[in-house]
């Protein structure tokens, strides 16, 4: 079967409302009618209602970074899907590991919330990804299972694929140290085999994300890998050239 490309890029906390502008005045004529590539921007919430506008009719999908799960009430700082949706936003980045390292995102959170991301008609990315010292202890695949199945638990099955998972070793974040491919080739290929054991279809379609040190320079030959489905990219992602060619690479 075949799986759309997805390239999604996860500005992080960066960009001002007019420096998002000017991403978007600078992408829009490299990628924005792009249809063989499913194409998105991870945007803070500030800049959410400007790139959704300027993005309108193009290819360009426009992601928000985080999401609380209840419907509403007093959890000062959050956002809710319904908020979200309200922005017309395609989806939304969840478990990011700089979330779950630096505000205490928990498995227990994400179980709770890619459902209601879902419920909502929003596509969820949800990232997963072992640390350096995980890696060397022989510790990924106990701590991808756990991520992956928490995470995933109170998902039912026959929506397994319309979650994107994006395998972020967090070594390689922001590092320029980047997974060889074989590595992850290897951790994709796994996390697909997780989600195929609760469904062998939806495991086939699901797509599955390579993040981390993603340039224009080595994207074609992770995108190519077999159970590599596209990239969530951050530093490169920030500049509309250096993001195009990274798209470009996984047509
Ligand atoms: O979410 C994308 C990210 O964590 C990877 O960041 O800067 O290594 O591409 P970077």
């Amino acid at each position: 079967m075949t799986r759309t490309p997805f390239v999604a890029g996860n500005w992080k906390m960066h960009k001002t409302i007019a420096e998002a502008e000017a991403f978007v005045s600078g992408a829009l004529p490299l990628v924005g009618a792009i249809d063989d590539v499913q194409i998105g921007v991870c945007v803070p919430f500030p800049s959410i209602q400007a790139v959704v506008d300027s993005t309108r009719g193009s290819s360009l999908q426009v992601y928000a970074q985080n999401v609380h799960w209840a419907e509403q009430g007093a959890y000062t700082g959050e956002v809710s899907v319904a908020m979200l949706d309200e922005l017309e936003v395609a989806g939304v980045v969840v478990g990011h590991s700089e979330r779950r390292q630096f505000f205490g995102e928990t498995d227990a959170d994400l179980r709770k919330k890619l459902p209601v991301i879902l419920a909502a008609g929003l596509e969820p990315i949800f990232c997963v990804g072992e640390t350096e010292e995980q890696r060397e202890a022989g510790e990924t695949e106990r701590v991808l299972r756990h991520q992956v199945q928490e995470g995933l638990h109170d998902v039912a099955d026959g929506d397994l694929a319309k979650v994107t998972i994006a395998y972020e070793p967090i070594w390689a974040i922001g590092t320029g140290k980047v997974a060889t491919p074989e590595q992850a080739q290897e951790a994709c290929a796994f996390v697909r085999a997780l989600v195929a054991a609760r469904d062998a279809e939806q495991g086939e379609q699901v797509r599955i994300q390579y993040g981390g040190s993603v340039k224009p320079e080595n994207a074609a030959e992770l995108l190519a890998l077999p159970d590599v489905d596209g990239a969530l990219v951050g530093g490169a992602a920030l500049d509309p050239a250096s993001f195009a060619a990274i798209v470009e690479a996984a047509r």
